[in-house]
């Protein structure tokens, strides 16, 4: 039987018409003795009809089906009887009256129910074991689909642009200065090991030496990292690099991106351009570098105004360099106990060393700490931080980068409490886009006592900052950006150095790797400095955050057809797995196990 059309395709005017459909059993109905099925293929659904008084055998062969077999049936399309009609269907005023039915595989019962709001009610692990069922869920089957879309309209979008998509390896060299990487070891080459590529900066500013000016690809990358429901071990970046550019094309070229996305994908139209702040501006207001910006409860600034407060924890660490920050959780007064001690916690596990809060209720400030206020500092806050009847202020007071943090998070945390009580609405369409500017080019990190690259080594600083690079190198300013869409980081890009004396000081001068070593990890690209690089820049987007906001669902793997769990493993294949002897013994490798605990 081969099939004569899909299961959205068949309407009034193919009534009288014998077809041949081929798909799932969606669902089973016995309506006193006439078996209806509602057949389902990637397209949709038709109903078809089994009526033993036409061919009783055939009917009985139907009330055996179970759901999710595979059947394919023939048979001839009639109108539904009146006051039948599905008019959610494109297919709903027909049905197919079987006359002949083949089961292709009749399927076991499913470990959980295939329906939308059946599948989330599930453990994710029992999704993930079965991921092929969890496939067939409408909802996964649209996630697929928007994915496919998107990266279609990238790559139309690149190529209208005259950029070109060249391939970069996966097998790498191992050059550890982002986050951990995969190692791969080589047969051939005894204890000599490659990296799987966290990303293709390298050899997208090499294909710019080579003279390609466009580049892009859609990436698969590699990362060691703790997984979050933003983050996996392997993802897709979608990759540029251009050449004799400056940090305004890249916007225009992004922004004119996320635009035929939305447009192409949702039907909906973004404003360009988006708005740019600069990293300082967005740690003060939002606590974080990703800022949501859907809503406000913006942190404020206190460090001045409680240098001379009698509250000593607060005189201490205003006087001492750090900052006093506070943000008015508007209308949370009501905060339970249990509430309150989570958001504690949440500014413990950042450091905090308490969370000191005032309620406002009845007239009156609630606090333990507010018998310390003077007059004057009530009225700061009371004009700054707008508090009125029912309020509730968080104050962190710590060194300025961990105060920011802490207060960013209670941020995002309070905002998901008022929301719970219907006192805030933040829609998942409201799209906030943003750009983040003016980052330090370097961090300085107190454990390792050193600077770090906040992007990457390759980033260009800003021009008139390079003579800061000796004296002061937390004053020079990067040409970085990123790019913010509702608290998520899409993606993030700079300027890179062209220069290999530039480059060669900010490996060796600046972040202090040794000579030998910048030679044997970089040397190769140093070298291509040497022989005609253009200036060049570009930018990297998550392909996977991206299509998760598209589709409204804040877990990537969502829209991954085969994620990893928070544990790294492949619950449907089962990996990691042990490997044989042999195969360890050929690539020159001994497993230490560590103490079991
Ligand atoms: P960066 O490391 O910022 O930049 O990565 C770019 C974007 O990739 C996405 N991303 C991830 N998505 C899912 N899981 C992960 N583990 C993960 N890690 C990163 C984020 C991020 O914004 N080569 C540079 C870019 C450049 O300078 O051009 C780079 O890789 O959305
Ligand atoms: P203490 O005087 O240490 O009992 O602190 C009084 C209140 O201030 C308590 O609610 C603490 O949780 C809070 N607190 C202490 N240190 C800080 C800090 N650095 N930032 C914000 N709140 C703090």
């Amino acid at each position: 039987m081969k099939r004569t059309h899909h299961c959205a395709q068949l309407t009034k005017a193919d009534l009288g018409a014998t077809v041949a459909l081929a798909g799932w059993v969606d669902s089973i109905r016995d309506h006193g003795g006439i078996i209806f099925i509602d057949l389902r293929d990637r397209k949709g659904i038709t109903q078809v009809k089994f009526d033993p008084q036409d061919d009783a055998n055939l009917g009985a062969r139907a009330a055996q089906l179970k759901p999710e077999s595979v059947i394919a049936i023939s048979g001839k399309v009639v109108v539904r009887p009146e006051g039948t009609v599905n008019a959610s269907l494109p297919t709903g005023e027909v049905e197919v009256n079987a006359t002949a039915l083949e089961v292709l595989n009749a399927s076991d019962t499913p470990p959980f129910p295939l329906d939308d709001a059946g599948g989330d009610k599930v453990n994710e692990d029992l999704r993930l074991t079965y991921r092929y069922l969890d496939l067939r869920r409408p909802k996964m089957r649209k996630n697929l689909q928007v994915r496919h879309r998107a990266t279609k309209a990238i790559r139309d979008y690149f190529d209208a642009q005259e950029f070109i998509e060249v391939e970069t390896p996966a097998l790498f060299k191992s050059t550890p200065e982002g986050a951990r990487e995969y190692l791969v070891p080589s047969r051939i080459h005894p204890g000599q090991f490659y990296a799987l590529s966290q990303s293709p900066q390298q050899f997208k500013q090499i294909l710019m030496v080579a003279g390609v000016e466009k580049y892009f690809q859609i990436a698969r990358c590699f990362r060691d990292e703790d997984l979050r429901a933003d983050r996996q071990m392997e993802f897709t970046q979608v990759d540029v690099e251009a050449s004799f550019v400056t940090r305004e094309d890249i916007y225009a070229l992004f922004e004119g991106m996320l635009q035929k996305l939305w447009r192409d994908v949702l039907g909906t139209e973004i404003r360009t351009p988006f708005l740019r702040l600069p990293y300082h501006e967005v740690m003060n207001r939002f606590g974080v570098d990703k800022p949501d910006m859907r809503f406000g409860l913006e942190l404020q600034d206190f460090t001045e105004l409680f240098k001379t407060s009698s509250f000593k924890v607060f005189a201490a660490t205003a006087t001492g360099g750090g900052a006093v920050k506070a943000i008015n959780a508007k209308g949370l007064a009501d905060i339970t106990q249990g509430e309150l001690k989570a958001l504690e916690d949440a500014a413990k596990s950042l450091g905090a060393k308490g969370l000191a809060f005032i309620k406002v209720e009845g007239g009156e400030w609630k606090s333990p700490i507010v018998k310390f206020f003077s007059d004057a500092e009530k009225a700061e806050l009371t004009a700054k931080l707008n508090i009125e009847d029912g309020d509730i202020i968080f104050f962190a007071a710590a060194e300025w980068e961990r105060a920011c943090a802490i207060l960013g998070r209670i941020r995002l945390d309070a905002a998901q409490l008022l929301v719970k009580r219907g006192k805030l609405t933040i829609r998942h369409d409201d799209w906030k886009f943003l750009w983040v500017v003016d980052f330090p080019l370097m961090s300085y990190d107190e454990e390792r006592g050193g600077y770090a690259a906040t992007h990457h080594p390759f980033t260009a600083p800003v021009p008139e900052d390079i003579a800061l690079l000796d004296s002061d190198p937390k004053a020079v300013r990067g040409q970085h950006y990123d790019v913010v869409l509702n608290g998520m980081e899409l993606g993030g890009g700079s300027i890179r150095i062209h220069q290999p004396a530039l480059q060669k000081k900010v490996f060796e001068d600046v972040l202090k790797i040794p000579q030998d070593v910048v030679e044997s990890r970089f040397g190769y690209m140093l070298k291509a400095f040497t022989y005609g690089a253009p200036p060049h820049g570009g930018i990297a987007f998550g392909l996977d955050r991206m299509c998760a906001l598209l589709c409204g669902t804040t877990s990537i793997r969502d829209v991954i057809a085969f994620p990893k769990t928070q544990k790294g493993q492949d619950l449907m294949a089962q990996s990691p797995t042990p490997v044989t002897a042999k195969q360890l013994k050929e690539l020159h490798i001994q497993t230490v196990m560590p103490p079991e605990v």
